[in-house]
């Protein structure tokens, strides 16, 4: 058994595997290199053979214990032939949807647009260096109330919606339905390629109000993680500064939970029973190698007896410097 999945699924505290939220990014100057002959990110994403190298980057340089698949979870809009393009210095920009070419849309256009995911999952999870080693692809999609937050609002929202994003009801109730449908599809065929753990990411669960919760989190969410576990594949949420952690874990149950850095991490032990995944500052790497080694040992004296995945709290940011995050890698696995 991999060592993610003896803590995902066997609850074993004796292990502390690592990966890292955008361990193949901006801050190794390999991925920097590709990326400059490569203006067009979502095409980048869609050429299997460099999104698979970029993908097994990371893993040549530190002692990870799995790939997580170059890709965005914008390629689901993508895919669903809304236009998407990534700005420098800018994020994403969207263009409109449009509801009735998407509810037109059947499986196959969609899996013959971003096919070539499926491709890169394929050569990673055959690749020796994950399969020899005893490593994990990470799947990931966006949580529908993720991806529906941009889809309506066509770029990253910062701090709040724009305003009206909850005007139309009934396009919102079947824009949920639509991503329900295509996130399914997205899901089976990462597995099918070889993807052995699935990652949810929700962003922006953080926007919403407690009372929303149910409608936009619970609900959509809930019949995601239904579905993956039913295809015997964990599932790891990340529900970004949703407002009730407990709750969320409560009514979702997924296999494992990840968290932000902006929550108390005793705290949270106290609260919840299942898997714990992440929580340290991306900020941390930013610092000198005394605070990285006190604050990433932390995390795992907190957890030292609780089934603990450890990851940061976020992404990993552009400015850190690769032997910063070696020097967090080596002291998970020498601890
Ligand atoms: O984690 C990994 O290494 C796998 C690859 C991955 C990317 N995006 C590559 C990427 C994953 C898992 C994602 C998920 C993703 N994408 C999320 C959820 C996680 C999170 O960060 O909250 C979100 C919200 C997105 C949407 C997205 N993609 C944004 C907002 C941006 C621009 C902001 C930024 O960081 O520049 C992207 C672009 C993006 N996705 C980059 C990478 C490596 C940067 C591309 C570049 O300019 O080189």
């Amino acid at each position: 058994m991999t060592p993610l999945h003896e803590v995902i699924v066997n609850k074993n505290t004796k292990i502390n595997p690592i990966w890292i939220m955008r361990q193949a990014g901006r801050y190794l100057p390999e991925f920097r290199e590709i990326r400059k002959l490569n203006p067009d990110f979502i095409k980048l994403c869609l050429n299997e053979n460099l999104s698979s190298e970029i993908t097994l980057q990371p893993l040549k340089r530190f002692d990870l214990d799995a790939a997580i698949i170059f890709s965005d979870i914008l390629m689901l809009p993508y895919g669903l032939n809304q236009k998407v393009e990534f700005e420098k210095g800018f994020g994403p920009k969207l263009g409109q949807i449009n509801i009735d070419e998407i509810t037109k849309l059947d499986e196959v256009d969609f899996v013959q647009k971003v096919y070539p995911v499926y491709k890169a999952i394929k050569k990673v999870s055959s690749n020796n260096i994950v399969k020899k080693q005893n490593k994990n692809t990470i799947g990931f999609v966006g949580a529908p109330w993720t991806l529906l937050v941009y889809i309506i609002n066509q770029k990253s929202p910062k701090k709040k919606l724009k305003k009206n994003f909850f005007k139309d009801d009934f396009l919102i109730n079947r824009i949920l339905l639509i991503l329900e449908k295509f996130l399914k599809i997205h899901i089976k065929n990462q597995i099918d390629n070889g993807a052995n753990v699935i990652q949810i990411f929700d962003s922006w669960a953080g926007l919403l109000k407690e009372k929303d919760l149910p409608n936009y989190i619970y609900s959509p969410t809930l019949n995601l993680v239904n579905y993956v576990k039913s295809l015997n594949i964990p599932v790891i949420c990340f529900p970004r500064e949703i407002k009730n952690y407990k709750e969320f874990c409560d009514i979702i149950k997924p296999d494992a939970v990840g968290i932000d850095y902006n929550i108390d991490p005793k705290k949270i032990l106290q609260d919840i029973k299942i898997p714990i995944q992440g929580g340290l500052d991306p900020k941390v790497l930013l610092t000198d190698k005394d605070t990285i080694k006190k604050e990433t040992r932390k995390y795992l004296d907190i957890f030292k007896d609780h089934p603990y995945i450890f990851n940061l709290g976020h992404g990993v940011l552009p400015e850190t410097d690769p032997n910063m995050f070696k020097y967090m890698v080596d002291t998970v696995k020498n601890y």
